[in-house]
């Protein structure tokens, strides 16, 4: 493999140096180019351009693989739990029982908020969506959390960890139950992470909710699934706010508001009103097909497509499987699962899709499965960023981490009006 790239521009010619990752991904490292030539690059949406070195999540999407830390995500789905993907991300190893147990110990005793917090969510309309609430309250942290500001060190950065992961499942019961009308339900200290977040989402003060052993378990799952996925849009985000050494509460929140686009985390909202507009008669399978491919229509098939994998992602494999067997296990059945996969069949016989290779992606049944928990719709999302935490918080730490980092701060080609002069009104015409 050459060791470097070579730009002819004019008469210079320069040599870049090409970098290797660990699984053989090669990179030209252009940060001397603006230096030795005085050239930028230009890569809208960044299609083209790493941000970073990161040793966390590894992806090929050629191959729809993905790997936290180098753990397959399926045997991760299989064998683990959220709270010990969350350490494994963070920290880089699966945790010995001491670390474990210290560390659910301290979701344990962060889950509730400052009682000031009811304040602010009773200032919110009803019908304000859990997104936007999400969002405002992991800032609002910043204002009940201010001695973790700034990270000084590992047992800081790992308190401040176990507070945002701890309390953005109480923010997120609170967002629904606000927006649903109903009184907020205490975190109970006996329930692990993910009984805990249904107990606050579904118990009435005068009858406790019952966790199913087998929603427990798909939710620990979904949460799996969605905890990191490299640079992508919402994790790029968390770092372009970090590199400025703002605090993890406001990089999070960032975090959250990027991920709320449905081209995003949002789609997986999007994917389950297209299926109930099928289910509802408003279109047919083919008909969504139809408009998905109709280059006058901006409409496309929600939960399919990604920047990365041209391959099945791995994540709606594992989804795909386990919707059906949740389903029956919960005694549900869904017609929008059968929609799900007449529509997955027919865009995957389509030319159309086998030529851009654009195949279900995390957002086509991870909301199938969510409904049938009992999860409202508008609440998706809002589940995909307590998944997501954890990588954030991970890809947070690992720039803060690197003394080299630098402040986000791409340049531009700039296409405006040359110089020119103020005109005083009487002179505009
Ligand atoms: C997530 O980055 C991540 O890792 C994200 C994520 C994570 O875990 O963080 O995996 C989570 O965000 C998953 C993606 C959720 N979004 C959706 O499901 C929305 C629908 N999908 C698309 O909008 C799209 O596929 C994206 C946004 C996911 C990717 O967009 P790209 O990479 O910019 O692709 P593109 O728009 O350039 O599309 C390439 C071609 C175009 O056609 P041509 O111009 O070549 O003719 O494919 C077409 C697009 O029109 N296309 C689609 C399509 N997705 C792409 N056509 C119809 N339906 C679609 N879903």
């Amino acid at each position: 493999m050459a060791k470097t790239a070579t730009l002819t521009y004019g008469n210079q010619k320069i040599e870049l140096p090409i970098i290797e990752g660990s699984e053989g991904e090669l990179g030209i490292d252009i940060t001397e180019l603006r230096a030795k030539t005085g050239l930028i690059t230009l890569d809208p949406a960044f299609g083209n351009t790493g941000a970073c070195r990161s040793a966390i999540t590894y992806i090929d999407g050629d191959k729809g693989i993905l790997r936290y830390r180098g753990i397959p995500i399926e045997q991760l789905a299989e064998n683990s739990t959220f709270i010990e993907t969350a350490w494994l991300l963070i920290f880089g190893e699966l945790p010995q029982r001491d670390q474990l147990r210290r560390f659910s110990q301290r979701l344990t005793v962060n889950a509730h908020l400052h009682e000031d917090f009811k304040h602010h969510f009773q200032g919110f309309p009803v019908n304000a969506p859990p997104m936007a609430m999400l969002s405002a309250m992991i800032g609002t942290l910043a204002c009940f959390h201010t001695n973790l500001l700034h990270v000084e060190d590992a047992a800081v950065l790992e308190e401040t960890a176990a507070r945002i992961i701890s309390k953005v499942r109480t923010i997120a019961a609170y967002s629904y139950r606000q927006s649903s009308g109903l009184p907020f339900i205490y975190p109970d200290p006996k329930l692990r992470y993910v009984a805990n977040f249904l107990h606050m989402m579904f118990s009435m003060p005068y009858d406790q909710y019952v966790v199913d052993p087998d929603i427990e378990h798909a939710l620990n799952m979904i949460l799996i699934l969605h905890a990191d996925h490299e640079q992508n849009c919402s994790t790029s985000t968390v770092r372009v706010v970090g590199s400025s050494q703002a605090n993890l509460f406001a990089s999070a929140s960032a975090g959250v508001s990027a991920l709320w686009g449905p081209l995003h985390g949002g789609a997986n909202v999007a994917v389950l009103e297209q299926l109930e507009q099928i289910h509802h008669g408003g279109l047919t399978p083919q008909q969504v097909i139809a408009k998905a491919k109709d280059k006058n229509d901006p409409f496309r098939l929600m939960g399919f497509g990604h920047r990365v994998y041209k391959n099945f992602d791995p994540r709606a494999r594992i989804l795909k499987t386990s919707a059906d067997k949740v389903l029956a296990k919960l005694g549900v059945k869904d017609p929008l699962l059968d929609i799900a996969m007449k529509l997955e069949e027919l865009a995957l016989k389509d030319s159309y899709f086998v030529e851009r290779k654009l195949y279900p992606n995390v957002d086509f049944y991870s909301g199938i499965i969510m409904k049938a928990i009992g999860i409202p719709v508008n609440m998706f999302t809002v589940m995909f960023a307590i998944g997501r935490m954890p990588g954030w918080i991970a890809n947070w730490k690992e720039q803060f981490d690197d003394k080299t980092s630098r402040i986000a701060r791409p340049r531009q080609i700039y296409t405006g009006p040359k110089l020119r002069d103020y005109l005083p009104m009487d002179k505009r015409n």
